[in-house]
């Protein structure tokens, strides 16, 4: 049998994130239609023998309850979510929750980090994990030199694939080949993180930490809690070069979403990846009574309301209950539910937050910088904007009613 853990983290302050996501956890914000950690989920169906998946993190129960519930009907495999009282570091929610996880005596275990977009090798990367014969498989892929150092870079035995060495985030450069945020391993791992624990614990109590000894190090400098143990820093790192641990390379996409603005990247990604996976969520214009101008990849929720003479596309995302009034244009943006698009606004490059309302005439647009702050423009729960008004490059805090026009800017 076979467990998968998708690691989902917590709420955490100040992210960019956070002003648009302020009333759902970033896991569940929707991405091509779908919630974010719906995307691994589903790829999990490709797993053989997968007999649970797990969440982990430090959000809320009740945020989860009803969507595990939901999903493990659909999916017919159980879904579960592991509340932790605190964080407890990328490896540690695995180690804490160690007991559930081992209930079926697995042989696998796939931890997937929920933040990062990608094809989800999953069969393939087993398959490998098999062949490698070692403790744990890490998806790799090439980045671009200038961005490797977000992530961390690794060096790969060329022929056999094993993981060489590790460095997290790097200053200098080390490699282009970076970890993906997905892994599979025998469940020896929780023995290591085991062991880990113990080391620290002894470590812990001695005045002066051994130089030259690599657990013992990163607890002194990091001056973590004992119980907190990062996958990567941690395990990774030091296990590098001792034919524990292996690499399997995607030739596919990947990215990583840690800002509002790569969600439209990656809903475009995934738009784009519906053609082979699940094209009846694709509208084309006449499907679904929708007989708007539709451009490229775009996906309409059957409940909402769109004008015919609307143009929409390429790379739009409608939620559920929206009403898309005439003459709207619509591009490279994501609008949630219950939003109101009166006659011909125009939105590009931004996210339109729940139960907002776009008054006639109207233009909300992002220029389109994924990775900068105000690249994408932002609109949270229930903002107004008053017929005619321009917004620009901007965040709109949650409840606003712009009656003016606003070009970079914070609306607090
Ligand atoms: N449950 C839980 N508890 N999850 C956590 C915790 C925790 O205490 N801390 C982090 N996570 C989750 C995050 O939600 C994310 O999915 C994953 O663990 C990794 O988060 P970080 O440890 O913050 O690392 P990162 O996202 O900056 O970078 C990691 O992922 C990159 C790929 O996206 C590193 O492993 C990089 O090397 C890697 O390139």
């Amino acid at each position: 049998k076979v467990v998968a853990v998708i690691m989902v983290g917590g709420p955490t302050k100040g992210t960019s994130f956070r002003s648009v996501s302020l009333q759902t956890p970033k896991p569940l914000f929707p991405l091509a239609g779908q919630p974010m950690v719906q995307h691994p989920i589903y790829a999990c169906r490709r797993i053989p023998n997968l007999s649970q998946i797990f969440l982990i993190g430090f959000y809320d129960e009740g945020d989860f309850t009803l969507y595990v519930s939901s999903i493990s009907n659909e999916l017919k495999v159980p879904v579960r979510y592991l509340q932790e009282d605190k964080p407890h570091g990328s490896a540690g929610g695995l180690y804490y929750f160690r007991n559930l996880i081992m209930e079926d005596s697995p042989t696998h275990i796939f931890i997937l980090n929920c933040d990062v977009c990608c094809s989800f090798p999953l069969p393939e990367m087993i398959d490998a994990h098999r062949r490698y014969g070692g403790m744990g498989t890490i998806l790799v892929v090439k980045v671009s030199t200038e961005s490797a150092n977000e992530f961390g870079e690794l060096v790969a035995d060329p022929i056999s694939n094993e993981l060489l060495h590790y460095t997290e985030k790097p200053e200098t450069f080390v490699s282009d080949l970076i970890n993906c945020g997905i892994y599979v391993f025998t469940p020896e791992i929780l023995t290591v993180i085991h062991k880990l624990s113990i080391h620290r614990e002894e470590k812990a109590n001695m005045a002066n930490l051994p130089s030259g000894d690599a657990f013992g190090y990163s607890i002194r400098r990091a001056n973590l809690p004992k119980d907190f143990f990062r996958l990567d820093q941690d395990i990774l790192s030091p296990l590098a070069g001792k034919k524990q641990l292996y690499t399997y390379e995607t030739m596919d996409f990947w990215e990583q979403i840690k800002t509002p603005g790569m969600s439209l990247r990656c809903s475009a990604l995934y738009l784009s990846q519906y053609h082979q996976t699940s094209p009846h969520l694709l509208s084309y214009g006449d499907n679904k009574g929708a007989s708007a101008t539709i451009v490229g990849d775009v996906y309409i929720h059957p409940s909402a309301k769109v004008h015919p003479t609307a143009k929409i596309g390429p790379n739009v995302s409608i939620a559920a209950n929206v009403r898309v009034g005439a003459g709207v244009r619509l591009l490279d943006c994501i609008i949630l539910d219950n939003v109101e698009l009166q006659e011909n606004a125009v939105v590009i490059c931004s996210i339109i937050g729940w139960k907002s309302c776009l008054g006639q005439w109207t233009r909300v647009q992002g220029d389109g910088d994924h990775k900068s702050k105000c690249g994408t423009t932002i609109l949270g729960e229930g903002v107004t904007v008053e017929d005619e008004v321009v917004v620009v490059n901007s965040i709109v805090l949650p409840h606003k009613i712009l009656n003016y026009s606003v070009q970079d800017d914070i609306i607090l």
